[in-house]
């Protein structure tokens, strides 16, 4: 199969330029100006951008979480991401406590098996125990297997929370194997006590739930995590920064040259504590973790977004149907499932109020949802970029587009949109996977089974054997 994609603006991270591009088996061929070669398909990209498929390292399919299970498989939530532009995504694998790493892999292979993806997955594993269940040899195994990130919550106490000794010993496997490690950042045995507080004082709604995560919380785990990753020699990912007190010691590190990168979402971008005050449980619908902060950290996260203090914008993906799911905690805030949806609309928002406003340059927007994850997460030169060898996941992207971010407009399962209703100039028109269009203005065209399963390469290994030679 070959396409030729013919006279779009294409920008990469740093690229900026009109010209052709031909794919053909899936990985892109050519790149020039006016080509004259036939292909079975040809795309007018004329007054439109192609992009580099957009990349979402953070997602929560299909998981029990919170006493039920994210309303998303693996179909909705791929055809979800490839309408919003996005070609591949690294999903959380979770170890159950007790579970061995192998059998959490399993698990997550039958998922992506039984509810097939429309765009390429990859997995993170998510590490609960290394007592009982995995041990640090299982761990040090997975990076042959194409997992090459470990991920660790300093949170969710009771649950999912592990301690520093399993967070450093992960950390010193991550540097003697080659992987990254990830960490959700809070200090989760003071968040307990000061949940526990709240709930024997009679405050059970939905704004309890941020004021017993002070940001300070949030600032205190991240600067734990970063100096542990750093006497370990890991490095290090911060997921889903949501304010200054986080991001002050990832500009200090990185300042310093310390390994480390933060991620924001969208969530944080746009949302302020305020939402979760909406009466009659609407305020439900915002309790995710860390949560919405007040509305000054909005200017910081932007700021540190231009500055490469944050390096990254993902969705955290993580979808409960309202009042269905998150109904459970009506009467107490600490049992509403944490997580919300987002997976579509990353690029619609990024771009309309990032790219259009002048806060970040198309060439800084390619950066934060395809190039950087590629390069952090093993999948650089073979997604992220467009270049020659390059697996053909594109976007022709019309910036001209006017789009309603809805619910309705939405593919997800999930019955809410956490930005309802808002009016967006710029969207996709055209997005492939490997060459193949999956998705054709407001068309589902993707031929079943169209994602696969990636291994992804050690942390700054090339993926050289992946980054084939084109004749
Ligand atoms: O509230 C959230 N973010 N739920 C998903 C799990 C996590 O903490 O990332
Ligand atoms: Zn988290
Ligand atoms: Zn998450």
């Amino acid at each position: 199969m070959s396409v030729l994609i013919k006279g779009g603006r294409i920008v990469t991270a740093v690229d900026d330029y009109v010209g052709d591009i031909y794919a053909e088996n899936g990985v892109i061929s050519l790149l020039g100006e006016s080509l004259d070669v036939s292909a079975e398909r040809t795309i007018d990209a004329s007054g439109k951008f192609v992009f580099p498929g957009a990349i979402d390292p953070h997602t929560h399919i299909e998981l029990p979480f919170g006493g039920t299970v994210t309303c998303d498989d693996f179909t909705s939530a791929t055809v979800a991401a490839a309408f919003g532009g996005t070609t591949s995504l690294v999903d959380f694998c979770f170890q159950m406590p007790g579970q061995t790493f192998a059998e959490a892999l399993e698990t997550w292979q039958e998922k992506i098996e039984r509810c097939k993806p429309v765009i390429d997955v990859g997995f993170h594993i998510a590490i609960t125990d290394l007592h009982d269940g995995g041990t640090l040899s299982d761990l040090a195994k997975l990076p042959d297997e194409g997992i090459t990130s470990y991920k660790l919550f300093m949170a969710y106490k009771g649950a999912v929370m592990v301690d520093d000794e399993t967070l450093f010993k992960t950390m010193e496997v991550a540097r003697e194997t080659g992987a990254i490690v990830m960490v959700h950042a809070e200090n989760g045995d003071a968040i307990d006590i000061l949940v526990k507080r709240a709930l024997a004082e009679g405050k059970t709604e939905p704004k309890w739930h941020a004021l017993t995560r002070p940001p300070e919380t949030e600032g205190e785990a991240t600067n734990r995590a970063i100096q542990l990753a750093h006497v370990a020699g890991a490095p290090l990912f911060v997921v889903h920064v949501s304010c200054k007190q986080a991001i002050d010691p990832i500009a200090k590190a990185r300042e310093d040259g310390f390994r480390v990168w933060g991620e924001t979402c969208p969530q944080y971008l746009f949302i302020d504590e305020t939402a979760l005050d909406k009466p009659d449980f609407e305020g439900g619908k915002y309790i995710y973790t860390p949560p919405p902060r007040p509305k000054e950290n909005q200017e910081h996260l932007w700021h540190a977004l231009q500055r490469d203090v944050l390096s990254a914008v993902s969705t955290d993906h993580c979808p409960f149907n309202w009042p269905e799911q998150k109904g459970l905690g009506r009467d107490d805030f600490s049992k509403i499932p944490n997580g919300g949806p987002g997976i579509e609309n990353r690029l619609h928002m990024l771009w309309h109020f990032g790219v259009s406003t002048g806060r970040i340059t198309p060439n800084r927007f390619v950066e934060l949802v395809s190039t950087t994850n590629a390069k952090l997460f093993g999948l650089y030169p073979r997604k992220g970029t467009i270049a020659p060898g390059s697996d053909a996941d594109l976007v022709v992207w019309d910036p001209e587009k006017p789009y309603t971010v809805s619910v309705n407009t939405n593919h997800s399962n999930v019955n809410y949109n956490l930005f309802e209703g808002t009016e967006v100039v710029g969207a996709p028109e055209v997005v492939l996977v490997r060459g193949q269009v999956i998705v054709d203005g407001d068309k589902l065209v993707a031929e079943p089974g169209a994602g696969q399963f990636v291994k992804r390469a050690r942390f700054g290994e090339a993926l050289a054997s992946a980054h084939r030679s084109v004749a």
